[in-house]
């Protein structure tokens, strides 16, 4: 069990303290539960490791893998900054009141739009491109007005995760490739707009080894050296996120710790070796500070036994919880009124959208199921509920923030108005 779980004697799981029986009945199914403590608890686990071992680091929290603004507020209590993508995202920074030298924008396929809006308030801009820093050229020239700028470089390394989750591959549609840093680079310095300021790698997410990292993080700081003898003298340097966590017991994870044991040594005997002004080191954590810090509950609905198989079938489907269907992910489940009861019987976890892909968990052994029973998926904070959809005309969960026994709703539950708020029908189609 995760430390901020546990189980009662009536067999209740309980999340930060407080009886997920309890709260299901309260705000109904599917319901996404956050323990406030456990985000403080990662934060800070990530943030002193690299800080115990250099003297300046800063975290930027991924906001795309969950911008609840409850979770929002509790990372900037914490003293994050934001790594964000979109202009949707830089909106939820402001709105959570971080200033703007504590964001940079790293979108691939940035419209004018977000560069104009990212430029207005101020923020770093992460060039994807070079396309993107003609553009963001064009926008400052017209507006008169100074950037603070970087590279997404891709420094081609496999991170050797889910196809989807890799995106530092030679082939990958990130960044720019390593071998165009210096022309990037070198134009970007001639531009009076721009104050080129850093340099980016995020190789990919859920990594459960350091090497990729350190060998992806070789080729920035040589890059950075590189750009030293051209003249370009770098601010800070950004390793991204990617820092995996532990779905399953039985397989290989890293700790924060160990990447910045691998990595906090190689940075500084590279900095020696290239004659370096000490970087600001950056990193983008998203899934490690909010991964295990929720849990989705949903609610056996119906049991249907085939000669093949026994599915159990939830309120809760891909709309919901999308990455057992797209990456193949495997979320641990349990049955939270029966937490302590003994495994009996084999199952699929069926979701209810109508997609054969709809499957939450395969063959999963657990105590014997029964209608109303309810169900817990572990480690859903990150890409949880902010990939989740209305697919199928189902309004969006509610999200309930527990700590230390107390309890907060901090989303509530869409309602069927929801589903055709915004739209119009014209008068001749009455
Ligand atoms: C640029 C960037 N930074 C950080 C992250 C966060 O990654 P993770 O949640 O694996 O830490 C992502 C997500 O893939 C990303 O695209």
């Amino acid at each position: 069990m995760r430390p901020h779980l546990g189980v009662k004697e009536d067999g209740h799981l309980t999340i930060g303290g407080v009886d997920t029986v309890e709260l299901a009945e309260e705000f109904g199914t599917p319901l996404y539960v956050v323990d406030e403590d456990r985000i403080r608890e990662r934060y800070r686990e990530f943030y002193r490791a690299f800080a115990d071992l250099y003297p300046e680091v800063e975290i930027r929290y991924a906001y795309k893998a969950n911008s609840t603004l409850a979770v929002l507020h509790i990372l900037r209590q914490e003293g994050a900054g934001a790594d964000v993508l979109s202009a949707g995202e830089i909106f939820l920074a402001s709105k959570v009141g971080l200033s703007p030298d504590k964001i940079i924008f790293t979108g691939n396929n940035k419209t004018n739009e977000e560069l104009e809006l990212a430029l207005e308030k101020g923020v770093t801009i992460n060039f994807d491109s070079l396309h993107e820093m003609e553009r963001l050229q064009r926008i400052c020239s017209a507006k008169k007005k100074k950037a603070k700028v970087s590279f997404r470089v891709n420094p081609a390394v496999s991170p050797e995760t889910h196809p989807h989750l890799a995106t530092g591959l030679r082939e990958s549609k990130f960044g720019i490739p390593a071998e165009q840093a210096m022309t990037a680079y070198t134009r970007a310095k001639e531009v009076e707009f721009f104050d080129v300021a850093g340099i980016h790698m995020h190789i990919g997410s859920q990594i459960t080894s350091v090497d990729p990292f350190v060998e992806a993080a070789t080729k920035l700081m040589d890059i950075a050296g590189e750009l030293m003898d051209k003249g370009v003298e770098l601010e800070f340097i950004d390793f991204g996120g990617g820092v995996g966590i532990r779905y399953e017991r039985d397989k290989p994870y890293i700790t924060p710790k160990d990447l910045a044991e691998a990595l906090v040594p190689l940075v500084e005997s590279k900095i020696d070796e290239h004659g370096l002004k000490k970087p600001i080191l950056y990193f983008e954590p998203g899934r490690y500070i909010v991964g295990d810090a929720a849990i989705l509950l949903a609610r056996v609905s119906t049991i249907k036994e085939t000669p093949f198989k026994k599915f159990i079938g939830v309120d809760a489907g891909f709309h919901v919880l999308l990455r057992p269907s797209f990456y193949g992910a495997y979320h641990e489940t349990v049955v939270a009124n029966k937490a302590g009861a003994p495994w009996e019987e084999k199952v699929d976890i069926a979701g209810n959208v109508c997609e054969s892909g709809d499957i939450l968990a395969r063959d999963r052994v657990l105590p014997r199921i029964d209608e109303g029973d309810l169900i817990a998926f572990l480690d859903t904070g990150a890409y949880g509920i902010i990939m989740a959809s209305r697919y199928n005309s189902r309004p969006l969960p509610a999200e309930v923030l527990v700590n230390r026994g107390e309890y907060d709703l901090i989303r509530e539950r869409e309602t069927f108005e929801d589903l055709i708020r915004g739209q119009r029908v014209p008068g001749r189609l009455r």
